[in-house]
């Protein structure tokens, strides 16, 4: 087992580069699914849950290289269509390989992702839109087991936003006869991401990034290569960890208008920010006012991000309001952070935060989810004395050695063996 030590109080300061989007690179490693042949991915993070994805597209039968931030899927022209539970359960993304098997192959079975630490993560919405599409789906055993050798395409309307069900259904929707209309479809930039990558291996699709995507069916798509865009939710964190510590850091390789609703927070609370093309630099006050967030798909301040801002706020001068409106249960951070010493309440899906500057003191934590783990290296790099992030497994599913790039900007942060 690992665990981070920090130590708090030094403000961070320079510059570090972000990684490859996580949330982009597994839809991209599943659509390889659709095309026999070898898929190039370019920009690819060094994650768990990566290692996790390429493991499970061996086990349906690909062959997968890596060097440095390159990753070769090599597609055979038949695959095994069960992807088993022990390599679902390490990850829910890996429901995202349903569509792109059935529609291939015509059949699938998928073990059913399991609940997991921030709600229950329901995907009757992808089974609902592929049994609007033709598909027998049955749930055995655990198991998703869909079949249907012709499906059609057909109008979805989400009646929630889903990032993955749209992901998935518009991966199914490139290989099956007619038009798929998605409307109330999910216009994260991973969305974006997917569908130049779907076009480049010569899917037909229009309106990626907007509520109503368009997909005409083709008969046959072939592999390609593609960068994978910089993880937003890796750039935010960076950029909050430089305010929380009252720094100035430049987040290198990453995309502004991606974390514009951060950004927005951030000056509304008093940072001062200063964005190139490809970078955004933050300088901060000697102190910042409280802002409420409420998160929402995007374009609204993200869920992943929602743990992290929190920690930012239990420095604020006042009080803010975190709304969560995406996952039923993502607070499970405020209890490890109150026993850092913040004053927050949570009820339902609000949390007060009562903030202060100083105040916070090292603990031992525990890290309980991949978004909840960064909050707490968050606050220890606020806090007085040491604080002892255990579990953060959690956190290297998600982030490319958080604690390296944080070294880099002068914090005192180790990992350890235990
Ligand atoms: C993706 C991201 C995750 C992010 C989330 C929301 C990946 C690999 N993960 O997760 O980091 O936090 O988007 O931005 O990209 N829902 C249903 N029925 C369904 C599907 C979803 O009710 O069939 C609900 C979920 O319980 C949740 C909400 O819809 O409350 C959003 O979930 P969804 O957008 O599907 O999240 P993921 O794709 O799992």
């Amino acid at each position: 087992m690992e665990r981070i030590r920090v130590k708090g109080g030094t403000p961070l300061k320079g510059k570090v580069a972000v990684s490859g989007a996580k949330n982009s690179c597994l839809p991209l490693l599943f659509s390889s699914l659709l095309a026999e042949g070898e898929h190039v991915f370019y920009n690819v993070p060094r994650l768990r849950d990566v290692d996790s994805a390429c493991l499970l597209l061996e086990s349906l039968g690909c062959q997968t290289f890596r060097e440095n931030e390159v990753l070769k899927v090599r597609v055979p022209s038949h695959l095994k269509v069960l992807a088993e539970y022990d390599l679902v359960r390490k990850m829910r993304a890996s429901i995202l390989c349903l569509g792109p098997l059935l529609a291939r192959f015509g059949e699938a079975q998928v073990s059913m992702p399991g609940g997991c630490a921030i709600g229950s993560r329901p995907i009757g919405l992808h089974l609902d839109a592929l049994e609007s599409m033709g598909a027998q789906i049955e749930i055995k055993k655990g198991y998703v087991c869909a079949k249907g050798e012709h499906l059609h395409g057909e109008k979805f309307l989400f009646e929630k936003v889903s990032v993955g069900g749209t992901e998935n259904i518009m991966m199914a929707a490139t290989l099956v006869e007619g038009i798929t209309i998605l409307e109330n479809a999910a216009k994260e930039p991973e969305i974006v991401d997917l569908a130049e990558y779907l076009k480049k291996m010569g899917a037909k699709i229009s309106g990626a990034g907007t509520s109503t995507i368009v997909i005409e069916g083709v008969n046959k798509l072939t592999p390609s290569e593609h960068r994978v865009i910089p993880d937003r939710i890796e750039a935010g964190t960076l950029l909050i960890a430089g305010a929380i510590t009252g720094g100035e850091v430049q987040v290198l390789n990453c995309v502004p208008e991606h974390i514009r609703s951060l950004l927005d927070k951030l000056e509304e609370s008093g940072f001062e920010l200063f964005e190139e093309t490809q970078s955004v630099s933050i300088v901060s006050p000697s102190e910042w006012r409280p802002v409420d967030i409420t998160t929402e798909p995007y374009p609204g301040f993200p869920t992943d991000l929602q743990a992290q801002f929190m920690a930012l706020m239990t420095q604020a001068e006042g009080t803010s309001v975190i709304t969560e409106n995406v996952f039923e249960n993502r607070f499970m951070h405020v209890q490890e952070l109150v026993r850092l010493g913040a004053d927050i309440t949570p009820k339902g899906r609000v949390a007060v935060v009562r903030g202060k500057k100083g105040g916070l003191v090292g603990a031992p934590v525990m890290a309980t989810d991949l978004r909840a783990s960064a909050s707490l290296v968050l606050a220890g790099l606020v806090a007085s004395d040491e604080t002892v992030i255990n579990r953060i497994y959690h956190l290297d599913r998600g982030y490319e050695q958080l604690e390296n790039k944080l070294s880099l900007l002068g914090a005192q942060v180790k990992r350890e063996s235990y």
